[in-house]
């Protein structure tokens, strides 16, 4: 549970500071309500191309896209040291290509000019920027359906040096660095990339990140907290990394995690009045909206996850709160935002964007640390609002 009183602490020290960000490159976030997936707007090609809608994934290795929408782009030629750089691999279709095998796909290796913003700390536009090279993948023909309007493609924001932000890193030769703060609904959240001022008043922490061989991002979860109590998980269930993800919606957990987690979670949700009623798929657990909320202040257990700080010597905890912890159905029922994995998932913990919403979130390949902000919520702002406010 959030004591005002914090809460009220918080509010103060955040309205008495000027906030500063001071990031360089800037791409919009929009949240696409129905699909309750993120994307980023950005040119592609000229100035004169419609600005494309491509979907925020820190688990594709190289961007895909719809070339139909881009005017002009360059075939990467098959024995150059760009396509040698990649896991890719030359074919005959007419002329050599150099080709890109996606999970789905086949795609052709391309580049061509990306044009980016830069901003001020205040988010105001300053100018835009491009560089020529920026090497992408072109879906064919058959699998565009891949990619639901308003998408026109996926955003490679992956470790690898082939990503997206890595490419920007190192044309502009900032800080290899990248920061996202999803928006929990409209157009307003904000990807940064580079030089982030640390000296902004907001604090982050920071634990170590991990890349898998296949460029997920992880964390390593030792423990779960459901209002203050360690969950009494088996061991073989905390040595694994959680994985991060910008494209699945609700948190998904190996069932027994799961299990002991939601068990948990009810079990305190009713002894502070809350009541269950029946599941509405996909979610297993789900209460009375009328009873979330009763008080004046938010009666929903609070969620922590435990992990090792920089220099694994103590640990840090990522709390969440009503808003990341419960979803609304309807009028009368919120459910625990939260997926039962199943027995064999291929990753005990997955961390979805419902979780993730509303938390400025950095990823520093210089420390490999990743670095969460509380909830932007307890300070009264959202990541719609920041930094605009002053
Ligand atoms: C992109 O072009 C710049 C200058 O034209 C060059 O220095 C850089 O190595 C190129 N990057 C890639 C990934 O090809
Ligand atoms: C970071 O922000 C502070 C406060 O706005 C400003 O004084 C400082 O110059 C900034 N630092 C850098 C490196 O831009
Ligand atoms: C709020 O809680 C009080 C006391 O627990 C109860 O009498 C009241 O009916 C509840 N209100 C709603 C809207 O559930
Ligand atoms: C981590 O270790 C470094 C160097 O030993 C130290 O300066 C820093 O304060 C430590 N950080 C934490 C969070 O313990
Ligand atoms: C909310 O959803 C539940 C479960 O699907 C349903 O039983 C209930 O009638 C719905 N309430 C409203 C107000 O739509
Ligand atoms: C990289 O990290 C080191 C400490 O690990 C720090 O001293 C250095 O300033 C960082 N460089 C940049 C460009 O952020």
């Amino acid at each position: 549970m959030v004591s005002l009183t914090r809460l009220i602490v918080f509010v103060s020290i955040f309205t008495s500071i000027t906030l500063k960000s001071n990031s360089q490159y800037f791409l919009p976030i929009t949240k696409h309500e129905p699909t309750k997936q993120f994307y980023t707007t950005l040119t592609i090609g000229t100035l004169d191309s419609s600005p494309l809608n491509l979907l925020l994934d820190l688990g594709t290795t190289l961007t895909l896209l719809d070339c139909d929408k881009v005017l002009l782009y360059q075939l990467v030629p098959c024995h150059s040291s760009t396509c040698m750089s990649l896991p890719s691999y030359c074919d005959f279709e007419g002329i050599i290509l150099c080709l890109y095998r996606h999970s789905k796909q086949t795609a052709i290796v391309v580049q061509d000019k990306v044009f980016i913003s830069t901003t001020d700390d205040d988010r105001n536009f300053l100018s835009q920027v491009s560089f020529d090279n920026f090497t992408f993948s072109c879906a064919n023909d058959k699998t565009i359906q891949d990619f639901p309007p308003p998408l026109s493609g996926i955003l490679s924001l992956s470790p690898l040096s082939s990503s997206f932000t890595k490419q920007v890193t190192s044309a502009f030769s900032v800080p290899p660095i990248f920061s996202l703060c999803l928006p929990s609904s409209g157009s307003f959240g904000s990807f940064h990339i580079g030089s982030v001022n640390t000296s902004r008043p907001i604090s982050m922490t920071s634990t170590p990140m991990t890349f898998t061989d296949s460029g997920d991002y992880l964390i390593l979860v030792q423990s779960i907290y459901v209002e203050g109590t360690p969950l009494p998980l088996d061991s073989r269930f905390v040595l694994g990394g959680a994985k991060l993800s910008t494209v699945v919606p609700y948190t998904e957990l190996h069932t027994d995690i799961y299990d002991a987690f939601a068990q948990s979670f009810t079990l305190q949700a009713m002894a502070m009045g809350i009541s269950m009623v029946p599941s509405v798929a996909p979610f297993k657990h789900c209460f009375d909206a009328r009873t979330v909320n009763n008080m004046t202040e938010p009666n929903v257990p609070m969620i922590e996850i435990g992990l090792p700080n920089v220099n694994a010597t103590s640990e840090v905890k990522w709390a969440f709160y009503d808003a990341n912890t419960l979803v609304k159905v309807n009028e009368t029922v919120k459910c625990l935002a939260f997926i039962d994995g199943g027995n064999k998932p291929k990753d005990l913990m997955v961390i979805g964007t419902h979780q993730l919403q509303d938390y400025m979130i950095e990823f520093d390949f210089n420390t490999t640390a990743l670095s969460f902000s509380e909830s932007l919520l307890l300070y009264d702002s959202s990541c719609s609002t920041w930094p605009s406010q002053k």
